[in-house]
């Protein structure tokens, strides 16, 4: 057992600590046990082969008031239960759908960027995905609704970036900031249950997620509950909205910094699309470009560490993984680790390009985590960065602005702590399409 984790860089702890130490390591957080695992063997015991001698971490779990029973958190034969019913509205086939809503969405919001103009990428990134996961979660007859959900969702998000305060001061204690919780959770629900009742009453599937979550049902023709319906829509929007903003922040900056692979993923979008935005159908040929997501994915993973709790005496390597003790792992130490990784630390989508990916250790890379509980948007996610990553790259490119710094927070997604600010180029005059003035005046260039 080693020390307790400190406040500071829980990036630089795990990394830390597993280079020191190995790939299994016990340390002791206040009372509590956690034992770190760096190994993807060991990571495949938990999430794959063991996956019901262990529960959620306790920083979820903390945070009930906000994801009730939804599916990140809760448990057993209720989880199975509720992923059964929600798996369908997840399907390929049925979130297809929405890649026409993606599109549209980010034209709409680079109808608006103007070249030589700075802006915050990374705020840009979280509007657009807040948009488009209200749009696909609500449908389109209920945009103001979903702009108020959206906006009483984002306060939650500002007061959850700071999750695990959560695991020192509980939910119930009348702190000025959970009472602003308690508060922004009111509001949504009464939305939600608005919008809920309003989807009832006229019983029609307007191809939202969650009229095919409402009118999903059990072998016993029994569906989901307005609570459930509830838990279910604020989870799906909070785990669905900040990672993807995330994995595109992340490509944009690492593109930023090298010219040479984004003059690469231009040229393939140059060849396979032309200028016109991209379908669906598209997303397939468009190789590099899902490379390049890939490996931004590996070194900048959304969701950069799992958590959980022993509810069985378990052994990992010759450990003694007492019932009651956690077990964490981190994609950002792993998808780091030399072992796995020629050169760890640099932006190489070429890496991806042969079988690495065959070869690799299954846990060597998991963005999306593993097992039964892997993330049940994995498809939703690739599908909505590809095309975002495609209708931008075609108009934009972005010059970071100097002095700025970048710097990665880990709170429950990784993040840029700061921002990330750069100055808009337009590649109209490249690409020889029509440019923007500053008036916005469209003239032909
Ligand atoms: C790049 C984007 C995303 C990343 C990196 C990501 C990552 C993850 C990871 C690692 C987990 C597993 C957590 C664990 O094992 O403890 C997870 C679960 C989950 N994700 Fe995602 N996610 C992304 C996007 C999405 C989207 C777009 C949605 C919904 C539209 C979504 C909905 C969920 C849900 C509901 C779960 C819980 C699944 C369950 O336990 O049954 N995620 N996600």
């Amino acid at each position: 057992m080693t020390g307790p984790l400190k406040n500071g860089d829980p990036l630089a702890y795990f990394s830390g600590i597993v280079h020191k130490y190995g790939d299994i390591v016990g340390v002791r957080i206040l009372t509590f046990r956690v034992f770190i695992l760096n190994h993807p063997d060991y990571i495949e015991d938990v999430l794959v082969n063991h996956p019901r001698k262990f529960i959620k971490g306790r920083i979820l779990k903390a945070n009930k008031r906000v994801f009730g029973q939804g599916l990140l958190t809760s448990e057993g034969d209720f989880w199975l239960r509720q992923r059964r019913l929600a798996q369908p509205a997840f399907h390929r086939a049925r979130i297809a759908g929405y890649a026409s809503t993606m599109v549209e969405y980010t034209e709409r919001l680079l109808d608006e960027w103007r070249d030589g103009e700075e802006r915050d990428l990374h705020s840009e990134m979280m509007r657009l995905t807040m948009q488009i996961v209200s749009k696909t979660l609500f449908d389109a007859n209920v945009e103001r609704d979903a702009q108020d959900v959206g906006r009483s969702l984002e306060r939650l998000l500002e007061i959850g970036a700071n999750f695990r305060r959560t695991l020192f001061v509980p939910q119930w204690l009348p702190t000025p900031t959970n009472i602003r919780l308690e508060l922004a959770v009111r509001q949504i629900e009464k939305v939600l249950y608005r919008i809920i009742a309003q989807k009832r009453a006229s019983g029609r599937d307007a191809g939202d997620l969650l009229s095919m979550l409402l009118a999903a049902q059990d072998d016993d023709g029994s569906g989901m509950t307005d609570k459930q319906l509830r838990d279910e829509a604020i989870t799906i929007f909070l785990a669905g909205h900040e990672t993807t903003a995330n994995a595109l922040s992340w490509t944009w900056w690492l593109l930023a910094q090298n010219p040479a692979i984004e003059a690469k993923l231009h040229e393939e979008l140059r060849t396979l699309l032309g200028g016109r935005a991209p379908s669906l159908d598209d997303l397939p040929k468009l190789v590099y470009t899902n490379h390049v997501i890939t490996e931004s994915m590996r070194l900048y993973p959304p969701a950069w560490g799992t958590a959980r709790t022993a509810i069985e005496d378990h052994e990992i390597a010759g450990y003694k993984v007492p019932r009651g003790s956690g077990v964490s792992f981190s994609q950002w130490s792993v998808q780091r680790d030399p072992r796995w990784y020629e050169a760890p630390e640099e932006f190489r989508p070429e890496r991806w390009e042969g079988d690495l990916m065959k070869r690799l250790p299954r846990f060597a890379y998991f963005p999306f985590g593993g097992g039964p509980r892997q993330c049940i948007g994995n498809s939703f996610a690739l599908m909505e960065t590809a095309l975002i990553l495609a209708t931008i790259a075609q108009k934009f490119r972005f010059r970071l602005v100097a002095g700025h710094p970048v710097v990665p927070l880990a709170s429950i997604t990784l993040r840029p702590r700061y921002g990330i600010r750069a100055t808009l180029e337009s590649r109209a005059t490249e690409t020889g399409e029509p440019a923007y003035m500053e008036s916005g005046t469209r003239v032909d260039s």
